[in-house]
């Protein structure tokens, strides 16, 4: 059994403990907030994809109920520390846990910067606990399809790939700060930066093209990512679209023999287009993938395996090619990595 504790109940608290609820290998042992109305569930944070975020904290029985961080972080009683703070607090509370000798469960991006994100996977190499970063993308149903396809080239060679990610500014003080999110860049399109060097490793350079509305930092990229066997990665990103726009996001991969357009607008997302015979559509689990790499990080745990879908290295390596993207938006400039 795995006792966790999780620190932070805005929007991922909540979507990470509807996991561990599901997870029969798991106790939520603790939960912690320094927001009285979060800590009691009285403000609930809403999710931005149908079916996230659904814990009712105010229904939680026999789970400690603390403010401070320090009741979690170093408690004996926990194993596992689940930080879903506010990114630029990523570094200092996640160094703090490994420290600890305690498994940590930390929301992407890694950390604010790149050179944080160093540091934590720097004190992750020296720690006994197991450490994990949720680029859930890497588990998606639809996204682990097309990284099979990709893998195993059963359509051929792939020669375009393009990827979408859009939605309205979700509000608040952390997300209106540019300087503790790092604006749409970092922490949303991010995702598809991430499944870009899932699929095709470090690119290259980068050339981005964005702007800034709501933030100090771009809140809608475009960036090419250059690969020598790949002639075309693309991949757009934002959260400056206006109210009411409902959260998109999709992908368009154009291989040798087939197309495969993912579009989550659609109540069958994944169409496959193939040489000589008539579209399909695919079928893909309507599972989230937070829920599947909780899974995945719990039986790392039990099994005491370091987690290998993704790495503490990749996750720094994914912050710093957006890093690259955003030094690209702001200078004009192909970016080499
Ligand atoms: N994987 C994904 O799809 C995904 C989606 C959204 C957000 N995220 C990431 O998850 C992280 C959290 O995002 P969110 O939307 O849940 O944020 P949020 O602002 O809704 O929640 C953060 C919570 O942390 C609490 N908090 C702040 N300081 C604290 C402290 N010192 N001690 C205890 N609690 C404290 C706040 O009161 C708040 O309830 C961010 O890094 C974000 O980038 C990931």
């Amino acid at each position: 059994m795995v006792k966790v504790g999780v620190i932070g109940l805005g929007m991922m608290g909540l979507t990470h403990l509807d996991a561990y609820a599901k997870n029969k290998n798991v106790k939520i042992a603790a939960i912690c907030d320094s927001d009285p109305a979060r800590l009691s569930g009285t403000a609930h944070a809403a999710g931005n994809i149908e079916g996230q975020a659904q814990s009712t904290i105010s229904e939680l029985t026999d789970v400690e109920r603390c403010s401070d961080a320090f009741d979690v972080i170093g408690n004996s009683d926990i194993d596992l520390v689940d930080v879903c703070l506010p990114t630029d607090m990523h570094v200092k509370f996640g160094c703090e846990v490994l420290k600890a000798g305690q498994h940590l469960m930390i929301e992407k991006p890694l950390a604010r910067t790149a050179a944080d994100a160093r540091v934590i996977a720097e004190v992750a190499q020296e720690s006994k606990g197991i450490a994990f970063v949720g680029h859930c993308m890497r588990f998606w149903p639809g996204w682990t399809w097309l990284k099979e396809a990709i893998d195993d080239q059963r359509f051929g060679k792939v020669y375009g790939a393009t990827f979408r990610r859009v939605v309205n500014h979700p509000g608040g003080p952390f997300y209106s700060d540019g300087d503790r999110s790092g604006g749409a860049a970092l922490d949303l399109h991010i995702h598809d930066t991430d499944f870009i060097q899932f699929c095709f490793g470090i690119p290259k350079a980068v050339t981005s093209f964005g702007y800034s509305k709501i933030t100090n930092q771009p809140d809608h990229i475009i960036s090419r990512y250059e690969y020598d066997d790949v002639p075309l990665v693309m991949a757009e990103g934002g959260w400056a679209m206006t109210d009411g726009f409902i959260f998109n996001m999709g992908y368009t991969v154009n291989f040798e023999n087939a197309t495969a357009v993912y579009d989550s607008a659609q109540s069958k997302p994944l169409t496959l287009f193939e040489k000589g015979k008539d579209a399909v559509q695919v079928e893909v689990d309507e599972i989230m993938g937070y829920n599947l790499e909780i899974d995945y990080l719990v039986d790392c745990i039990l099994n005491g395996n370091r987690p290998t879908v993704v790495t503490m290295e990749d996750a720094m390596q994914t912050v710093r090619i957006v890093e690259a993207e955003i030094e690209s938006v702001q200078t004009g400039a192909r970016v080499s990595l």
